[in-house]
This record gives structure tokens, sequence and C-alpha cells, in this order.
């Protein structure tokens, strides 16, 4: 008998302090003029001294966890994606699963931005395969902790968050149709932040990070997200649409077919050149980057647990999640939501 997933609870967490583009005036040299028509970024979240990775992670995935109906207990599974772990180790998802209370394996899964759709993506297959039955999924990022707030060009990008999907087993295909993963490795300097491990002399497994040969490692600005904004911009912009297109074709879809689409919430011109380029509207994508900027691993679960809250993704609805990021990555899936 044929195995499938579905989504059976989903969750969101994002910091309460509100930071806002006339906040950044007074922090570096921009404006909110430059910030909305570059990227469609109003404001973002920052969180608290007491919060971290962890701790969003686990308020989404309660509400998860909630929403299906499901003990922490119960879960057999848990992945998170994430760039910004509390600890290099060990991973979230330990600390995510003892706060739970689960009897459950538990790993972090890094794909950049990507993460969360990859580690949904991987999850699924754990359930397909037979091994689990009750996997949760969770996706979040401090990136404000990453982020050199006197880097005009990069420090008012992004923003604080976190989500969670509860994933059961269910008989017949499911609710997943298609997937699609991918990277490109071959400039890591596009978007990139140093590792605590970092070779201090260049090697060829360890190519360029942007700062040169022979350069120490962790010099200060190691410690920040560095990033060539418009050669990420260039990236995103193409295979946002591509990857979209292919896991809609192989879902049997037509494009005029989907219902709504969950990009990862970068830039709105990155959204707007998908939707042009796919001809599906752009009231079909949905968009909260003006309220939370880049939550990195936070943003497609975020975005996916508030399109479901307002009605815009209901049973039966076509929906693409798609996610691109560090790497460089992307990520896709066509899931026929509600079976
Ligand atoms: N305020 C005012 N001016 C600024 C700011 C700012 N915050 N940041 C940069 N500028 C200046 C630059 O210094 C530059 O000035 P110059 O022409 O005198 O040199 C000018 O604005 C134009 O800079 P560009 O880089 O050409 O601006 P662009 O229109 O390309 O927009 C942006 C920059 C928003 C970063 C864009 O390239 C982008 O969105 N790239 C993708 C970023 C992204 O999505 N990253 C994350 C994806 S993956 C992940 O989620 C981790």
């Amino acid at each position: 008998m044929q195995r499938g997933a579905r989504i059976a609870g989903w969750g969101k967490y994002v910091p309460e302090r509100v930071l806002t583009n006339h906040d950044l005036e007074h922090m570096v040299d921009t404006s909110d003029e430059w910030i909305t028509s570059r990227t469609g970024i109003r404001e973002r979240r920052i969180a608290a001294d007491h919060e971290g990775t962890a701790s969003m992670v686990l308020a989404a995935s309660e509400q998860a966890l909630q929403r299906a109906g499901v003990a922490g207990s119960a879960v057999q599974l848990v992945i998170v994606a994430t760039v910004s772990p509390d600890y290099q180790f060990p991973a979230v998802a330990c600390l995510l699963q003892a706060a739970l209370g689960a009897q459950a394996g538990a790993f972090d899964l890094q794909a950049g931005c990507s993460g969360f759709v990859y580690a949904l993506i991987t999850g699924l297959q754990f359930i397909k395969s037979g091994a689990y039955d009750r996997v949760l999924v969770a996706g979040g990022d401090t990136l404000s902790r990453l982020l050199d707030w006197t880097d005009r060009s990069t420090c008012v990008l992004f923003g604080d968050g976190a989500g969670a999907v509860y994933l059961e087993a269910c008989d017949g295909p499911g609710e997943f149709l298609s997937v699609e993963l991918g990277s490109e490795g071959s400039n890591p300097a596009a978007l990139c932040m140093d590792g605590i491990a970092r070779p201090r002399t260049i090697c060829a497994a360890a190519p360029v990070t942007g700062v040169g040969p022979g350069l120490p490692a962790l010099a200060e600005e190691a410690r920040y997200i560095r990033m060539d904004g418009r050669e990420v911009f260039r990236f995103a912009s193409r295979i946002l649409g591509d990857a979209v297109r292919r896991v809609t074709e192989a879902a049997g879809w037509s494009l005029a077919d989907v219902d709504a689409v969950i990009p990862h919430q970068a830039n709105l011109r990155i959204i707007q050149a998908a939707s042009k380029a796919l001809g599906i509207p752009l009231e079909r994508f949905y968009v909260n980057v003006d309220r939370y900027g880049n939550t990195s691993n936070g943003s497609v679960p975020v975005a996916l647990c508030e399109a479901v809250e307002a009605g815009i993704i209901r049973p039966g609805a076509r929906v693409v999640l798609a996610s691109f990021g560090a790497g460089l990555t992307w990520a896709a899936t066509a899931v026929r939501w509600g079976g």
C-alpha cells in the first residue's frame, strides 16, 4: 500500500519587538524610502535578550502540535532547519526534543534559507519509507545576532522568527506531490558567514569565502553575514520561478491551477520577478516580507501558517512552497492541502 504524509499542524512565533525602517534611519545611513522601494520591507521583529532560535522554534512547535491535537511525547523525529543555532553543538533539535518530552531522534539541517523546505522534504522521506509516522519539522533563525548593525547593505534586510509543521503518515499519495532540492555551490562567497573552524589558509576543499587567502580565521567581519546582494538577487529571481514551474509540472498541474505560492520572503522584487516569469498573478503569492523582513528558516513556515490562518489556503488548495538561500541552494514542493 502506498504511504504518504500530510501536514496535520502548523505554528509560528515572532518576537514582540518591532524594528521599523524609521528606527533604522537612526542607526545607519539609510531611509524608509530606499528600503521599501528596493525590498518591500517596512519592519522586522527582533528577539529579546532571553529569546533565541531554540525558544522560538519551541513556541512555534507547541502551536503546531496543539493544532494537530498531538502531545509532544508522540513525536518520533525532530528536524530543525537553522543557520543560527543556540550552540555550535548540540543541535537545536535536541533542545526541542527534550522540551517537548519526545522520545525522538533529533537533528539540525543547514541549507541556508532553503533549510526549512529541505527539512520538510527530508521529514517526508522518513514517513514515506515507513521509518516513522509522526515527524516535527521546524525552521527558525535569530539573524539579528549575526548581523553587522553598522552595515546598511545587510542589516536592513533580516529579522527573527520561527515556524513549524507537524507531519503525519497517511495512506495513499498524501499531500506532497512533487519535490525538488538544488545547490549551486561554486560561489559560496555570494552569501556566507565564516564557521568557527574555517581553515586559516586557503585550500581546495574550503574555497573562497570572500576574504582572500591567508587571512586569519574569525577576523571581525567574519563574525557577520556577508552578501553580494546583486549576485544573490540574480540567482533568486531566476531560481524561484524555475523551481515553482518544475514542481508544479511534476505534480501534474498547470501554472494556472496553482492557488497559492508560499515563497521565501527575502525581497518583494524577487517575488514579483517570479510572478512575472510564471504568469501567476502576484495576489497568489503570499507576502509578509513587509512585516518581518527575511527571517531565513522562519520565512516559509511563518508565511504558510499565516496563509492558512487567513483562509487563503483551504482544504483542496494547490500550494507550492519554494525557497532559496546560502549555498546557493533552493528547495520546492507542490502540496495538495488537506489531501
Ligand atoms: N540604504 C541606502 N542605500 C543603500 C542601502 C541601504 N540600506 N544598502 C545599499 N545601499 C546603496 C549601495 O551602497 C549602493 O550605493 P552606490 O550605488 O553608491 O554604490 C546603492 O544603494 C545601490 O545598491 P544595489 O546593491 O545596487 O541595490 P539593489 O537595488 O541591488 O538592492 C538589495 C540591494 C536589496 C540587497 C538587493 O540586491 C537584494 O535584495 N539582493 C538579494 C538579497 C537577498 O535576498 N538575500 C538573502 C537571500 S537568501 C537568504 O535568505 C539568506
